[in-house]
């Protein structure tokens, strides 16, 4: 299903609706999670609702796409930083059932085999939200010749690298790598929600809902899945 919506703050509270609609239908649900630009205003909107009394997420689990290789939680670039400034630091999760994969680690094979298992353990996801990289990545899983099922740590490509940089300082300092939750991961959510935004995702969203499933295209995978929404405002539908 693809919902149209006029701009990034409609995009935004739908989101938000559907994800309000899983914690209240399941308070003890496990929440997929993205970072970056597109879902900022999805989780400004679930604080705003949290302060307003309508949810309570107490009970909820929370499992992120990815981290990048390197960075310590502390670092304000971290992904674990970004999810505990924009969202978890206002509402009422519970920190430590909010995880993240850990960018410091000296043993990428375990820590992702680790991360596959933790998601096992949590029972999967009962709704990933995602964002749209230009080039059609979903979490850091980047365009390439095969679908990685597993959590692995990724070389993000040039594309990804630019489109990052406007977090840091110069490219120099954007992370070249990341760990990032595999495709089947995210396949077995039951729910996904995608969030799109801006003439900048055009392409990669018409080549995902309507172009051939290929790993050249990561995003295209979400065709096979049986409830994925997408979320998109009209600049980002504007070649469909
Ligand atoms: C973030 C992530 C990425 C972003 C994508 C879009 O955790 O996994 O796939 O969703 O790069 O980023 P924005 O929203 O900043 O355009």
């Amino acid at each position: 299903m693809i919902y149209k919506t006029e701009n990034y703050s409609e995009m935004s509270r739908k989101a938000a609706g559907m994800i309000a609609a899983q914690v209240i239908m399941k308070p003890d649900c496990v929440l997929g999670l993205a970072t970056g630009s597109s879902p900022v205003g999805t989780y400004r909107q679930l604080i705003d609702w949290y302060e307003k009394g309508d949810l309570d997420f107490s009970k909820v689990s929370s499992i992120n796409l990815d981290e990048y290789k390197g960075l310590a939680p502390e670092h304000e670039q971290s992904y674990r930083c970004f999810m505990n400034t924009n969202f978890f630091d206002h509402i009422n999760i519970e920190k430590t059932r909010t995880y993240v994969p850990d960018g410091l680690t000296t043993d990428v094979e375990k820590c992702c085999k680790e991360y596959d298992r933790l998601a096992a353990e949590m029972g999967g996801i009962d709704l990933q939200l995602l964002g749209l990289g230009r080039n059609g990545h979903i979490g850091f899983n980047e365009p390439s010749d095969i679908f990685v099922g597993e959590t692995h740590c990724a070389d993000l490509t040039p594309s990804t690298i630019a489109a990052n940089q406007r977090f840091f300082e110069s490219e120099a300092d954007v992370p070249r790598q990341a760990i990032t939750m595999g495709i089947r991961t995210i396949m077995l959510a039951r729910k996904i929600v995608v969030v799109v935004s801006g003439a900048d995702k055009a392409d990669a969203l018409r080549a995902a809902v309507r172009g051939p499933i290929t790993p050249q295209l990561p995003a295209s995978i979400l065709q096979l899945h049986p409830d994925v929404t997408i979320i998109a405002d009209e600049a980002a539908l504007s070649k469909m």
